[in-house]
């Protein structure tokens, strides 16, 4: 050991996957290249193939080199490369997690931090978690025993309350960070210092000024190669449960005592039990034209790619305001946003009725991949007795010149090696989610809504705009230039 280095071991179990591939290593890669990690951690990669260290080494450089935004620098490269290695292991006998244990104390040879990473199949984390705790691999006596759990976290609330208890058996729930990477997203952290670190906003957040809320995660990709977990999963469980359910606990939250974890997380957990349940004639799940034909799809799936829904927050702030909630595959564009719409002012001495054009104000989040804010308000068209919607914007890419927007998995894997959680969701954070989804996957399977189909390239079935027709809302696009919506 470097004497006064600060050392720490990140363990990837699921090392030879994608996952790692594409974003744990590049993340890795980019945190040693800022000197966020330092030279004498270790990099440990488990799987079960048949790899050594060079093999791991050579397809690190591949993925660094695809996908990392930072250039490869073969000096930093070699310094980095010399601290990854590979312990073949299988994630199913209890016997490799206690020669992964010798191997890294050998590694190590003294006491440092680890941070595990799960990066395998869902299938494996809770055994995963178990072998590590017999093994003696979660016991924090030589050093901060940390692991990261990707999601899904579970299918169902049944199957995360089992899944939680088997994580507990070896690991404090201080020790387990469940990653949703929307949240380590640059512009999702950015909510929480748009709503608290202005005055201007915030007297306006809530329900006597905002008339809805609308989030709509749009993906341009189709299933692709990932028929044999999505078919199982579908929209709700991969997008809605997590990714959805985290951008609205930040818009909707009340301001924490601290930027602390728990104190964030409470919050959050707040917002989550404070959600009406919701009925299924208040959400429309749909599936592309052509999904069924997608390699590993069953031919009578009724798996829904794309899901709209209608949620209530019942509490002080938000009673009443409707928020829309929307996701799906094969869109016509990628684009996460959220948008506040605000009420419209009396009528009284301009004609503001939606049929002659009048848009409310709209304030635009834009969480990708336009990344900025745009507000829409109205201003007098000159020399002429009317009023039109312009715009004031705000891009990341103009505002930070020549600074680039690091990867979720940069900043959260830094966060989980530091130990903090901020950015990571909580067990009750995650069962609060479940409680949601689970009554809608319950209706759905009574076929409640009825399963429709979209066009691909569109944005999604007729009766996803009904549902906002009935109380006479439209979809609003704010982001990417759109400039009236869709
Ligand atoms: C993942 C989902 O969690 O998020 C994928 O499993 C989805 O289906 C992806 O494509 C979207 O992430 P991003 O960062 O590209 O919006």
């Amino acid at each position: 050991m470097i004497p006064n280095c600060d050392s720490t071991t990140i363990v990837i179990f699921g090392a030879t996957g994608d996952l790692t591939h594409r974003k744990l290593i590049p993340a890795l890669y980019n945190n040693f290249h800022k000197e966020r990690l330092t030279e004498c951690s270790h990099i440990v990669g488990f799987a079960r193939r048949d790899w050594d260290d060079a093999e791991f080494r050579r397809r690190a450089k591949e993925g660094v080199v695809e996908f990392s935004d930072v250039t490869l620098d073969e000096a930093t490269w070699d310094k980095f490369v010399s601290r990854l290695t590979y312990f073949r292991g299988d994630l199913g006998a209890a016997e490799d997690y206690e020669k992964l244990a010798g191997y890294l104390a050998k590694l190590e040879g003294g006491p440092v931090n680890r941070l595990y990473y799960l990066a395998t199949s869902p299938a494996f984390y809770g055994q995963a978690c178990e072998y590590l705790g017999q093994a003696g691999l979660a016991a924090q006596d030589e050093g901060i025993r940390n692991i990261v759990i990707e999601k899904p976290f579970g299918r169902d609330f049944a199957s995360a309350t089992a899944l939680n208890e088997q994580v507990h058996t070896a690991f404090d729930e201080s020790q387990v960070y469940r990653i949703d990477h929307y949240l380590g997203k640059e512009t999702a952290q950015n909510i929480l210092f748009f709503r608290f670190a202005n005055t201007i906003f915030e007297p306006v957040w809530n329900r006597r000024y905002i008339d809805n809320v609308q989030i709509t995660v749009a993906e341009t990709v189709d299933v692709g190669e990932r028929a044999g977990y999505y078919d199982q999963a579908g929209v709700l469980r991969d997008m809605f449960q997590n990714h959805l359910l985290q951008l609205l606990s930040l818009v909707a939250m009340e301001p924490p005592a601290s930027l602390n974890a728990d104190a964030i997380r409470n919050e959050k957990a707040k917002v989550l039990s404070a959600i009406q349940p919701i009925p299924p004639e208040d959400t429309v799940r749909a599936q592309y034209a052509g999904y069924r034909h997608a390699d590993g799809v069953a031919p009578n799936s009724q798996t829904a790619t794309y899901a709209a829904l209608k949620l209530f927050i019942n509490n002080w702030r938000w009673k009443g305001v409707p928020f829309y909630l929307r996701s799906g595959k094969t869109m016509p564009e990628k684009t996460s946003e959220i948008s506040i719409q605000f009420q419209a002012p009396p009528d009284i001495m301009f004609n503001l009725s939606r049929e002659d054009g009048f848009t409310p104000n709209t304030l635009s989040i834009c969480i990708q991949p336009d990344e900025g804010m745009h507000l829409k308000f109205e201003a007098k068209v000159p020399d002429a007795h009317e009023s039109r919607s312009v715009d004031m914007d705000f891009h990341y890419r103009d505002a930070f010149k020549g600074v680039s927007l690091p990867d979720a998995y940069e900043r959260l894997l830094l966060d989980a090696i530091r130990s903090d959680a901020s950015l990571f969701a909580r067990s009750d954070e995650i069962k609060l989610a479940w409680t949601l989804i689970d009554p809608i996957l319950q209706a759905w399977q009574d076929n409640t809504p009825p399963l429709t189909t979209y066009n691909r390239d569109s944005w999604g079935p007729a009766e996803a705009d009904e549902l906002l027709a009935r109380a006479g809302q439209t979809w609003w696009l704010g982001c990417g230039g759109h400039e009236n919506g869709e």
